[in-house]
């Protein structure tokens, strides 16, 4: 079993939680992109999907599920994205593929988050992956030398504009042993969009594709 394998029968779990009608949110990465595959197999079921990035959008498109905006849907029954890393509490770390943002947006106006994951993303604390942070381009060196002072150590990502048109801090080394509060922490720092903790709205479900089948925690 290949982690893709693993991915792509955590995306398919999650088709369980899509109802009838409504608008569904769909996120970003290789997971979410399995988790679309599986979608269009039922896409009759849905009105639509609101996208997390322009990458998303494309693939939704492509099998004819319709993208809506989500200023006009009010707020969304379900929520399916990927994680870089997970905790048993839900905690996650997301950003990898650089769509934090809308993913937080996204994920903040659904009443139900399912986040799917292969095995290798569960951690016991999270940090080993970089903690991914969304920044205003003028704000790049000021938002580096605050994220230093916290003991973190900030690498710009070369060569990647988001899709709102920011630059990615990914910070090595920070200590995360209490993500809400770090979560608060970087979000008071000027010209910070936003960080790729989801601690405050962590997920509701995490269903992990394992070598020995799909385990989900609650
Ligand atoms: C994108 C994300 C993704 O969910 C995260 O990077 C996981 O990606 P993958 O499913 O490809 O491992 O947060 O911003």
């Amino acid at each position: 079993m290949t982690q893709d394998d693993m991915k792509k029968a955590a995306a398919q779990a999650a088709l369980e939680y899509v109802g009838s009608g409504g608008v569904i949110g769909v996120g970003t990465g290789s997971t979410a992109n399995y988790f679309i595959d599986a979608l269009a197999t039922i896409k009759g079921r849905i009105d639509g999907a609101v996208a997390s990035s322009n990458a998303t959008a494309e693939r939704l498109k492509k099998y004819g599920i319709p993208v809506v905006d989500l200023n006009a849907t009010g707020s969304l029954k379900l929520y399916v994205d990927g994680a870089d890393e997970a905790t048993r509490h839900l905690h996650l770390i997301k950003g990898g593929g650089g769509a934090l943002t809308r993913e937080k947006i996204i994920a903040a106006a659904s009443e139900t988050f399912v986040c799917v994951a292969d095995e290798t993303k569960l951690a016991d604390v999270l940090g080993k992956f970089p903690l991914p942070i969304e920044v205003i381009p003028m704000a790049r060196s000021y938002v580096a030398r605050e994220i230093v002072k916290l003991g973190g150590e900030p690498v710009l990502r070369q060569g990647f504009t988001t899709d709102n048109g920011n630059v990615i801090l990914d910070v090595y080394n920070l200590n995360i042993l209490n993500p809400v509060e770090l979560e608060r922490t970087l979000n008071q720092i000027a010209g910070a969009v936003t960080n790729g903790l989801f601690a405050h709205r962590p997920a509701d479900v995490l269903i992990l594709g394992t070598k020995t089948g799909v385990q989900t925690l609650k």
